[in-house]
């Protein structure tokens, strides 16, 4: 693949800060020509992109499907009952006859490993969708509006509220590469992966904490980030963890802790009255549709890079 100029995107640390930084900046470029009404760019006219989904979507199948078709291409849906990938047929299986059809593979799956086997055995790019263990686009779309809205990432502390999951996982991985203050606040036990935590320390770019103490946490945050209690997966755990996590809600209070100039994100879909109330999702400050809106913008950018173009 590298020797054909192709690149999977798997984690956001697998790229230095300068292609992560000119990934964002072509998003802008690209976003701003869609946004025109342009539509004679087309990089990606004959192309074909099969899209993989073990779990459930509504942002990441529309914005990959609609930014591969806004750019020229075809994208075709594979739900969870078409490919049953490793139940029907091998991972490795599935990489090999795909990458026959398809330019770019983008995939949404239970099992990191997963992602990992189609990108070893797909001879055209892997695009991760989500794992159990991260989710790099939706933090690549989320770094591009913070940009937009406050003008750069660098420098700035974002406040994760809520369960140590895959988004925390990718969070971790871009302060792992961006210098930015960022702080997971969490219920004891639901700490993220120990290793990647340490990995991302270790790598000595941005601040990093993992605390407890949610309303100490988010004092003087510019962005305060809230994610589903029960990721795709656990939704029998929902119960329990709606106790476990009593006091991680995000709340007008617990935005005024966080003073003034902080922003609400959240990757969606939210369960409000849940993680977030109804009243900080509809308040000024939250920007959780602008940045649903750059999905599209970041992916058209990532598979860009990818394909090479
Ligand atoms: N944020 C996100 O990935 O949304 P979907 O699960 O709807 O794709
Ligand atoms: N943590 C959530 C993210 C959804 C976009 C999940 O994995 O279900």
């Amino acid at each position: 693949k590298a020797e054909l100029g192709l690149k999977d995107f798997l984690h956001i640390d697998d790229f230095e800060k300068e292609t992560i930084l000119k990934i964002l900046d072509r998003a802008k470029e690209v976003k701003a020509l869609i946004k025109s009404g342009e539509r004679t760019y087309l990089p990606f006219k004959g192309k074909t992109m099969a899209m993989i989904f073990a779990k459930p979507s509504m942002r990441t199948r529309v914005s990959f499907e609609t930014g591969f078709h806004l750019l020229g291409g075809h994208a075709l849906y594979l739900g969870p009952n078409d490919i049953q990938m490793g139940k029907r047929e091998e991972t490795r299986d599935v990489a090999r006859v795909l990458c026959r059809y398809n330019d770019i593979i983008m995939a949404r799956v239970f099992a990191h490993q997963d992602i990992l086997d189609l990108a070893k055995y797909a001879t055209v790019p892997v695009i991760n969708g989500l794992t159990d263990f991260n989710h790099p686009c939706q933090i690549m779309a989320d770094a591009l509006t913070i940009i937009e809205h406050i003008g750069q990432l660098e420098g700035t502390k974002v406040v994760y509220v809520g369960d140590g999951n895959n988004i925390v996982h990718s969070w971790l991985l871009l302060a792992s590469v961006i210098p930015f203050h960022f702080v997971c606040a969490c219920p004891k036990g639901f700490e993220p992966d120990a290793r990647t935590t340490k990995k991302a320390i270790k790598a000595g770019v941005g601040k990093i904490e993992i605390v407890n103490d949610v309303k100490e946490a988010v004092k003087g945050a510019d962005v305060v980030y809230s994610d589903v209690w029960a990721s795709m997966g656990q939704k029998d755990e929902a119960e329990y963890r709606r106790k476990a996590f009593q006091g991680f809600q995000v709340d007008e209070e617990l935005m005024k802790i966080a003073g003034p100039k902080a922003y609400f994100m959240h990757c969606l879909p939210a369960e409000r009255g849940v993680e977030v109330t109804d009243g900080v999702m509809e308040a000024p400050y939250s920007i959780v549709f602008p940045q649903a809106e750059n999905r599209m913008h970041a992916q058209n950018a990532i598979m860009l890079h990818a394909l090479g173009l």
